[in-house]
């Protein structure tokens, strides 16, 4: 967001125009760049996120009614969008009012219940199947945008984020894992996250490193996550680990080093999963396990190199974690191992991965300080010349998580 002040205004009279009536409520949730630590976060692993300024707006006022009216800056042509607390369903032709009224139900089934229904308008900047969390910046949006109309004193800021999520795997069908809504609601400006997303013990760590900076570039590849193959690397992990337990119980491995059979793979050290990695007959399962296994022990190893200001080290993990997402895991795509294999070969960039989900959206990538502008024009030539696209380049500046505005 260039001006959030700007924006906010512009969008206030936006919300008169639609409504006829003044916003009571307004905030602001980002989107978020994940630096590392990719598809550990429903194995109980460590993630690494910092918050973007790039985000959605949700403006609100309570009816007197049941009635639930949505309006999508972004979307004019749906023009307003109709539904009523009384009929909080998933319907084929939601669209965007999915999410709104996911995170809705999912805070009723919370114990927080809107007493009446609301006029709301979005508008966000996080470009739609990026990579970058245009949905958890949604959901959180309207979680804080609730509990502000509805002053749910009680509901704190994990809190919506967890909300948010339920409303992604109960209501949207996607299985996701909880770090996008989690660093959309607890970011903090300057920082990255370190979330334990097994005990959602986290630490913020400085992101002031000397010398480097992140630059994401979107490489204008769309994905369609819902329902697919996201949902597939879930289902692989649970079998693996399932069958590692089942070993460790029957006593055919040894139980990790906690005496405890682990809950997520994510437990296991890289030395504990190669003890255990025979029970794995399936090609595939063992890739599957091992980059979760593999991924988690970077991601720990990344945010301390970097907490001692190591970008070498920590580019160095970004690396091996894109091969590893390409190699192992198969969710990256021809076109984003392209962009990251042109970025890795400039002497002036320390590391580049892909960054979300998969199967194409945006790279985050360190670069040495002064590069941005060789950066964007020779990728930028570079990745057109070789897939005919042209890609988009942003700022990986760590913002402040879900606020009032
Ligand atoms: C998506 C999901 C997250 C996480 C990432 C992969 O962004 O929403 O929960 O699993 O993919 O790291």
């Amino acid at each position: 967001m260039e001006n959030i002040r700007e924006k906010l205004a512009e969008l206030k009279n936006k919300y008169r125009e639609i409504y006829g009536n003044e916003a009571e409520a307004s905030v602001f949730a980002p989107g978020r760049v994940n630096l590392i630590g990719e598809h550990t976060d429903y194995n109980g692993g460590y993630v690494f996120p910092c918050a973007l300024s790039y985000g959605t707006f949700a403006l609100g006022r309570k009816r007197g009614d049941r009635k639930i009216r949505m309006y999508s800056d972004n979307v004019t042509r749906l023009g307003i969008m109709e539904s009523s607390l009384d009929d909080l369903k998933a319907y084929e032709n939601d669209h965007f009012t999915g999410y709104v009224k996911g995170v809705i139900w999912a805070a009723e089934e919370a114990g927080f219940v809107c007493s009446t229904g609301m006029d709301i308008l979005i508008w966000g900047d996080v470009p739609n199947g990026s990579g970058l969390s245009s949905s958890a910046a949604l959901e959180v949006s309207i979680g804080l945008l609730i509990k502000t109309m509805f002053s749910f004193d009680a509901m704190t800021q994990p809190q919506i984020a967890l909300l948010s999520q339920k409303a992604e795997n109960d209501f949207m069908g996607m299985q996701c894992g909880i770090m996008d809504q989690f660093i959309s609601a607890m970011g903090k400006d300057g920082h990255a996250l370190l979330l334990n997303t097994g005990t959602l013990q986290y630490q913020h760590i400085p992101l002031e490193i000397s010398g480097a900076e992140f630059v994401i570039v979107n490489s204008c590849v769309k994905h369609s996550l819902v329902g697919s193959a996201y949902n597939d690397r879930r289902n692989e992990c649970e079998t693996a680990l399932r069958l590692i337990r089942e070993a460790m119980q029957d006593g055919r491995i040894a139980m990790p080093a906690s005496g405890k059979l682990p809950e997520g793979l994510c437990e296991l050290t890289p030395a504990e999963f190669e003890a255990a990695a025979g029970v794995l007959q399936d090609q595939i399962l063992y890739a599957r396990a091992k980059h979760a296994v593999y991924e988690n022990d970077r991601t720990i190893r990344a945010a301390e190199a970097l907490s001692h200001g190591d970008t070498e080290l920590f580019g160095k993990l970004m690396r091996e974690s894109h091969a590893s997402m390409r190699d192992l895991y198969e969710v990256s795509c021809e076109e984003m191992d392209i962009l990251t294999d042109i970025a890795n070969a400039k002497d002036y960039v320390l590391g580049a991965r892909m960054t979300g989900g998969g199967f194409g959206g945006c790279s985050v990538n360190l670069i040495r300080k002064g590069y941005a502008e060789q950066f964007r024009k020779e990728v930028g030539e570079e990745y057109t010349a070789k897939t005919g696209k042209k890609p988009l380049f942003y700022a990986g500046i760590p913002c402040e998580g879900a606020r009032r505005v």
